[in-house]
């Protein structure tokens, strides 16, 4: 008799169908810049395919001739392996190669505007100087405006044309769920007005009427929030929190996602307010100087400053690189080179400066997408990589910044531990779309070496046969088994205390398909790590109806983790002993005992 038919949780999950734990299915990979790595290769492949079409006019990938007018800077990084930030690509466009402002070829020092990347530097900052109580205050705690402003209206609160700016905390803005007015919107009244101003050929035709808009007057100031666009120089005579108290919500407070650069604003302020310190300071004490990130400003660069050679300018300095932030640095006014972005992502995901465990916290979405491969977090916008063939997700929390003439992104990959940025520059409306062709193939491109080389690792360093001395007992790991495909390790065979278990793994392990996967790794290379297992998805054909919750344990595993348990302890938890990345020993916990490997 099968132990399934006895343990009801067992029985829950059919053979073959219980899958899913989010996170990695591997040890992150050690090796990414070696000749035998296959990070190493892809990245070699990538760069050939980039020279390809932008070096030696090489048309076959399409997508590549449409960088040439881009100037970008591309790298990886990762805490394991320090050679990986020798993984740069360059390419300085036409536009940049002429300027005659800052630099004219860029390199992994190059000094970006980084537009709204700032606003996970302004998260960070927060993360590191707030009291964790802080982020559930609500605006109205920290600017008295907001608070005169709803006690005002309390007697006739309209939510439709009405922030409730009481409901909505410093966690609701940095996660997007405020609700609140976008920020740094086009108004189509200056856009009119400039246009008219301009003089430009055929620029009477296009005017309100022409879209069927009534004529205003352009030159009303109170028209327009009092920090934006034209508007720029009042910002000291009203303060952004008065300017924008009566402004409309997009939503009401943690009803939806909606991207507010208006929310990073107030973070900004009230980091500076709860901090007694201004936001260059904090930036500064916090971050930049603790990482050594002696490359990234506050304010763009002055000629002045010798390192106006390293910066990156495209079109005329004042249309767009010269421009201070004010009170938007915080959503989109800082500067920064790969270099100095490669130990910021590091830093996270090291945990250098924030604990392991907020770190962990912080790395975790706050409100999904509309889209089912898109997270947002605080103020992380997730991408959800499918793995052709094994199906497994990998998430990619990323900051991705497009405003003006630059652009960019910083992206964390915690199951691999390891990241990349892009840093673009070009004064041309194709910009962003070039930009984020260059982020899809760094994505493609590495993904799945990261998955390939993590295998490789884990087979040299956890695969074979571990037997102990005194018992009957040995155990088989594998890595993908060409018999079965699929992540993580597979039991080939398993004797225990000369029970062979081999043809009952279906039963022990809910599938003879069943893998273990890494649930606690050691901080190093050094340690304890804890496996327990996992079963890869199976194709199930569900005709026209949803199987959602009939399918509920075949797909999330983490639902049973830990649920059959033998003198307390879990059937299914394997405990390697790690030496400088080997496994030396492992202890299947259940059964009491610990075999070496041979
Ligand atoms: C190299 O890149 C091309 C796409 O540009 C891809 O088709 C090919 O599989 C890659 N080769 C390796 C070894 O990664
Ligand atoms: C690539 O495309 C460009 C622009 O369409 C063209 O001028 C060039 O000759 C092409 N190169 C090759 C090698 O086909
Ligand atoms: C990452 O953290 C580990 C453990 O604290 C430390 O030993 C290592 O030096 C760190 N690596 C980097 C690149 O900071
Ligand atoms: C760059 O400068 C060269 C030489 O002055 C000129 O021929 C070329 O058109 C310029 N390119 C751009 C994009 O400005
Ligand atoms: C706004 O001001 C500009 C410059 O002073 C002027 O030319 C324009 O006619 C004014 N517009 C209106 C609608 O008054
Ligand atoms: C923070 O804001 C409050 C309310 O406006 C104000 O009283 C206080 O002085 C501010 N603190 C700092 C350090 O700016
Ligand atoms: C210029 O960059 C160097 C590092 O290359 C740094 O040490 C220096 O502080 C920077 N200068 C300024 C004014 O930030
Ligand atoms: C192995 O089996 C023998 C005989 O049944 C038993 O006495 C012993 O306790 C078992 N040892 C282990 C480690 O399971
Ligand atoms: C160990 O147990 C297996 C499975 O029962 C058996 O086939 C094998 O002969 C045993 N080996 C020894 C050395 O007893």
């Amino acid at each position: 008799m099968l132990l399934s038919h006895i343990v009801p949780a067992l029985s829950l999950c059919l053979p073959a169908a219980c899958a899913g734990i989010l996170g990695p299915v591997y040890p992150p990979p050690q090796d990414l810049t070696s000749d035998s790595s296959r990070v190493a290769a892809a990245w070699k492949n990538f760069t050939a395919t980039l020279d390809g079409g932008l070096k030696h006019n090489d048309n076959s990938s399409g997508l590549v001739s449409q960088l040439k007018d881009l100037t970008f800077s591309v790298g990886l990084f990762s805490p394991r392996d320090g050679a990986a930030e020798r993984l740069q690509y360059h390419h300085t466009g036409p536009e940049v190669a002429n300027s005659s402002h800052g630099t004219n070829k860029v390199d992994g020092d190059s000094i970006y505007r980084i537009a709204s990347v700032s606003k996970l530097v302004t998260v960070f900052a927060g993360l590191l100087e707030l009291d964790d109580s802080d982020w559930d205050r609500p605006l109205t705690d920290i600017f008295p405006e907001l608070a005169d402003f709803v006690k005002e209206k309390a007697g006739n609160f309209q939510p439709v044309y009405d922030t409730q700016w009481d409901k909505i905390t410093l966690n609701a803005i940095a996660g997007q769920l405020g609700g609140i007015p976008r920020g740094g919107e086009v108004d189509l009244l200056s856009v009119f007005a400039s246009l008219k101003a301009s003089g430009a050929e055929g620029a009477e035709s296009v005017n309100p009427a022409s879209y069927g808009l009534p004529p205003l007057d352009e030159n009303d100031t109170a028209l327009m929030p009092p920090c934006f666009g034209d508007n720029r120089q009042f910002c000291d005579l009203v303060s952004w929190p008065e300017g924008e108290a009566d402004n409309a919500p997009v939503f009401l407070p943690w009803a939806a996602p909606q991207y507010a650069n208006s929310g990073y604003i107030f973070l900004g302020l009230a980091i500076a307010n709860l901090t007694g310190k201004s936001l260059d300071e904090v930036y500064q004490d916090t971050v930049f100087d603790p990482l050594g990130m002696t490359s990234s400003y506050t304010d763009p660069v002055e000629e002045s400053d010798p390192n106006y050679s390293r910066t990156v300018v495209a079109g005329p300095p004042e249309a767009n690189y010269a421009l201070k932030g004010g009170v938007s640095k915080a959503s989109g006014g800082l500067l920064s080179t790969t270099n100095d972005l490669a130990k910021l992502g590091i830093a996270i995901l090291n945990s250098t400066l924030l604990p392991a465990d907020q770190t962990r916290k912080w790395l975790k979405p706050g409100s999904f997408g509309a889209d089912l491969q898109y997270g947002v977090g605080r103020p992380w916008e997730i991408y959800r990589y499918v793995h052709l063939g094994s199906g497994v997700v990998t998430d990619i929390y990323t900051k991705m910044g497009d405003s003006g003439y630059y652009g960019g992104i910083l992206a964390v990959i915690p199951d691999y531990d390891v990241g990349f940025s892009v840093l673009d520059a070009s004064s041309l409306d194709t910009r962003s779309a070039s930009a984020t062709i260059a982020m899809d193939l760094i994505i493609n491109a590495i993904l799945p070496a990261l998955m390939q080389q993590a295998a490789i690792e884990a087979q040299k360093n956890y695969a074979g046969t571990y037997r102990s001395a005194e018992t009957n007992s040995s155990i088989t790991l594998a890595v993908s088994p060409p018999s079965r495909p699929g992540p993580g390790l597979a039991v080939s065979s398993w004797i225990s205390n000369g029970t062979d278990l081999t043809p009952a793994l279906s039963s022990v392990l809910d599938s003879k398909n069943a893998r273990f996967v890494p649930t606690v790794l050691p901080q190093g290379s050094t340690g304890k790590a804890a496996f327990r297992t996992y079963v890869p998805p199976q194709e199930v054909d569900t005709g026209s109806l949803q199987m959602l919750t009939s399918q509920l344990y075949a797909l999330n595993s983490f639902l049973l983790v830990d649920g059959v348990r033998y003198g307390g302890k879990d059937l299914k938890m394997f405990v390697f002993d790690i030496e400088d990345g080997r496994a030396g020993s492992v202890a299947l916990e259940a059964f009491r005992s610990t075999l070496k490997r041979v």
